[in-house]
């Protein structure tokens, strides 16, 4: 196969895939779904990086209510949060949202077949080999109520006060907003009209805040894992605040539980009366709250945590979906950790194993990998389905001379996490792994969201969003003592706008231990000139940081970049630009927006805004068809700081209609790759 594109001068990707498992002996022989959805993850080591070229046309920070576009770009939306993926069940009506008469005794049942709310991750999974066809996976990360519900309180203070009351009024509005939540897994084809949903098509499926998913790896039933509910702790009845994902290279998608932490309540009361040493300990790290911010504790106990305080032990993991098989269970893929998970993003070793990416996206936190103890084999898909379940999970320590080890967190007797440091087995590791991480010196960071290699270079690059509480000094934080002093590798103070770190693994090679790491990008605002603009790198660790000063990956025209603020989802385009979309405090800057930026050539730094979203949205997602001609875009949570009764934002609908969540699909005016 040849690829048409302009930019593009390297093999196609499935030549580099042949080329490199043939080199290790491989043997081809996938079915060609499975093997086709692998393919920008396999296409690692490639012998040489396409030419990357800065775009044409760029856009300046606007806060208009409106998918704005570079000039020679187009969009066309692809489903909304509400819509319909059955037959035979209506999408949410826009007019009807404005008051609650929707929200009746079957919402919830309806929910289960319509699209959920707040879109965040998307992957897209080529079917029969195509560009233009496939499967999409989307998670739905949480509901607002006050996009959602109309007849609210006014303020946020006075919906606190009263969400009890309206959850035990409301109750069906539980089922509807777990409904709400998990993924939503469609197929899509690209017609003489744009992308399109195949409604119905049989790759459909919901996945919900209570679909009966297994636990696999090594918290399988473990004690902190049983509960009264699933007395063997080897089953889970769902997913929810599904943030970032990921792929596999044998076609399956990683979606990432974070703010786990919302959904429970009675926290506080339970410590206070609990004896249960080893439910207490293991919550330390992850403290639980006394009000959920959702109310289900209100109607389900399982969300209670007086009545199940290890409830919430059994999220906070990567869960691993088949997309290609609706019938198929997911599963909880405890090896890899428990924490705020962003999102998982592998590539492979050079000896074939599989490695995954992972960042926990809370203040002071760290930044992960896991490397799966078998190779993965292209000929065997279904061998491939338990490779997330053995294997090592390494905690990132970044030195300050631009060197940093990965750190494994293994049980071991003779080693630091063992019995007598609260560690008897894996299971404690991983359940508790944010505590087996302080223990072995781990770096904390600027909330770590994305983490992804590039497909093209193994060069892994590291979305730290933003920590305003970066200051001089120790603080006893979520449950440990930290410094929150600027380090290398977090160097600015109070740092409203976030930073992007490279990282290249010791002799390219995603198993390695070691690793050598530098800053890409200090975010900031260009335009602002008391802000320093550093195009030595050399000069960073020398200068007193301001959270204002700027630094693009050395490119030195400061005239030429786009102003960014807290990078959050990556990607990568076909010849390895990395490309950033944004959730940023819209004070900063404008609107948050979506960027690319060369990684390599002469114009290595120089990033540029191409989209804008509408008032209150962030952008998540950030994901291309293997050819590059299309770019999907989850917009959500426009109209976030209004409400359906006083909306700030009517995106995508327009005329006056509540704003709601939505998918989009961008391309070239001209069809050729972005
Ligand atoms: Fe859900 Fe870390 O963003
Ligand atoms: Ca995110
Ligand atoms: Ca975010």
């Amino acid at each position: 196969m040849t690829k048409t594109s302009e930019h593009v001068t390297s093999p196609y990707f499935g030549s580099i895939l042949e080329e490199r498992l043939s080199r290790r002996g491989f043997v081809l022989g996938a079915s060609a779904a499975a093997l086709t959805a692998s393919l920008p993850q396999l296409a690692a080591a490639a012998p040489s990086v396409p030419v990357q070229r800065a775009v044409r046309h760029a856009i300046a920070p606007t806060r208009a209510d409106a998918l704005v576009l570079a000039a020679d770009l187009r969009s066309s939306l692809l489903i909304r949060a509400g819509d319909a993926l059955f037959d035979g069940v209506d999408s949410l009506d826009g007019v009807a949202m404005k008051t609650l008469a929707w929200l009746d005794a079957d919402a919830g049942k309806r929910q289960q077949q319509q699209f959920g709310t707040n879109n965040d991750a998307l992957a897209f999974f080529p079917l029969d080999g195509r560009d233009d066809r496939g499967v999409l996976c989307v998670n739905h990360e949480y509901v607002m109520a006050e996009l959602s519900f109309a007849e609210l309180p006014k303020t946020s203070a006075e919906r606190s006060r009263n969400r009890e009351q309206w959850i035990k009024t409301h109750p069906q509005a539980v089922g509807w907003m777990q409904a709400a939540h998990g993924v939503s897994v469609i197929e899509i084809d690209r017609t003489e009209n744009g992308w399109q949903v195949r409604k119905g098509a049989p790759l459909t499926r919901r996945i919900t805040a209570n679909t009966r998913m297994e636990i696999s790896g090594p918290a399988r039933g473990h004690n902190l894992m049983k509960t009264e509910d699933d007395p063997t702790g080897t089953t889970v009845f769902g997913t929810f605040a599904n943030c970032a994902g990921g792929k596999t290279p044998w076609g399956t998608y990683l979606t990432a539980e974070e703010n786990i932490q919302d959904y429970f309540g009675g926290a506080r009361a339970w410590e206070q009366q609990s004896t249960d040493t080893a439910t207490l300990e293991a919550h330390r790290r992850w403290p639980l709250r006394e009000r959920s911010v959702y109310g289900w504790d209100f109607v389900e106990s399982r969300f209670d945590v007086r009545a199940q305080p290890r409830e919430a032990l059994r999220y906070g993991w990567i869960v691993e979906i088949d997309p290609l098989d609706p019938n198929s269970v997911p599963r909880k893929r405890t090896a890899l950790g428990r924490f705020c998970h962003e999102g998982a993003n592998t590539h492979l070793t050079r000896d074939g194993r599989v490695a995954a990416y992972m960042g926990d996206d809370a203040k002071f936190e760290y930044v992960y990998k896991f490397v799966s103890r078998d190779r993965f084999d292209p000929a065997n898909r279904a061998a491939n389905l338990t490779l997330l379940d053995h294997g090592t999970l390494y905690v990132a320590r970044f030195d300050a001379d631009g060197r940093g080890e990965w750190l494994p967190l293994v049980h071991d007797e003779n080693g630091p996490l063992n019995s007598r440091t609260g560690f008897a087995d894996q299971g404690d590791v991983v359940i508790k792994c944010r505590a087996a991480a302080d223990l072995l010196g781990a770096t904390p960071m600027d909330r770590p969201e994305d983490v992804e290699p590039s497909p093209l270079t193994g060069h892994v690059y590291m979305a730290l969003t933003k920590n305003d509480s970066r200051e001089a000094g120790r603080k006893i934080f979520n449950g440990r003592e930290v410094d929150f002093g600027p380090n290398a590798a977090n160097p600015r103070p109070q740092n409203d706008f976030g930073h992007i770190v490279e990282l290249i693994e010791a002799e390219d090679d995603a198993a390695s231990t070691r690793f050598r790491w530098n800053l890409f990008l200090l975010a900031g605002d260009p335009r602002n000139p008391a802000a320093k603009f550093i195009a030595d790198p050399a000069e960073i660790q020398k200068t007193a940081l301001t959270r204002d000063d700027l630094y693009y990956a050395g490119f030195a025209d400061r005239e030429r970049v786009s102003p960014i603020a807290c990078p959050d989802n990556i990607g990568f385009d076909p010849t390895g630009r990395l490309w950033i979309v944004t959730d940023a405090d819209t004070r900063l800057i404008g609107n948050n927006g979506c960027y690319v930026v060369p990684t390599s050539g002469p114009e290595r730094g120089l990033l540029q805004q191409l989209v804008s979203a509408p008032v209150g949205a962030e952008i998540c997602g950030c994901e291309f068809t293997p050819d590059g001609r299309t770019l999907f875009l989850a917009i959500q949570h426009p109209g976030e700081g209004g409400s359906v009764d006083t909306p700030i934002s009517n995106w995508p609908d327009g005329n006056g209609l509540p704003a709601r969540s939505a998918v989009v699909a961008i391309s070239r005016e001209d069809g050729k790759p972005l």
